[in-house]
């Protein structure tokens, strides 16, 4: 399927997260400066929008619980050791933001954050 356009830029929040649907599976698109991160929007705790959530730079606290997640890597702040949410390849194209589900930037396998990620 390759990328698909879903958003523009200026429909992202830039204090919040955009959901988006992508072949039946909501995405949350969350623009950093003039950087745009996906990754699957049901938080892994009770399934509450990550979208809905706030936005502190790199970082989404889930609206219900406060969990907090970096939206580059998938992986909670401080639990270096657990499975990450699924994040997924960006482009922006003349403003048009384009996600392509079929490109995991993190695996759902990998148990550690990369320690050379930390913010
Ligand atoms: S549902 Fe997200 S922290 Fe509980």
């Amino acid at each position: 399927m390759g990328f698909v356009e879903v958003a523009r830029v200026e429909d992202i929040p830039t204090h919040r997260g955009l959901c988006v649907k992508i072949r039946g599976i909501d995405i949350g698109l969350f623009r950093v400066g003039d950087e745009v991160h996906a990754m699957e929007n049901p938080c892994p705790h009770a399934g509450a929008p990550l979208s809905e959530g706030d936005l502190d730079g790199f970082t989404i606290y889930c609206p219900q619980h406060g969990w907090d997640y970096d939206v580059r890597t998938g992986f909670r702040i401080e639990d270096a050791d657990g499975f990450p949410i699924p994040c997924f390849a960006v482009r922006v194209q003349d403003g048009t933001v384009e996600v392509d589900i079929d490109q995991p930037t993190n695996s759902h396998h990998e148990k550690s954050r990369p320690r050379t990620h930390d913010p």
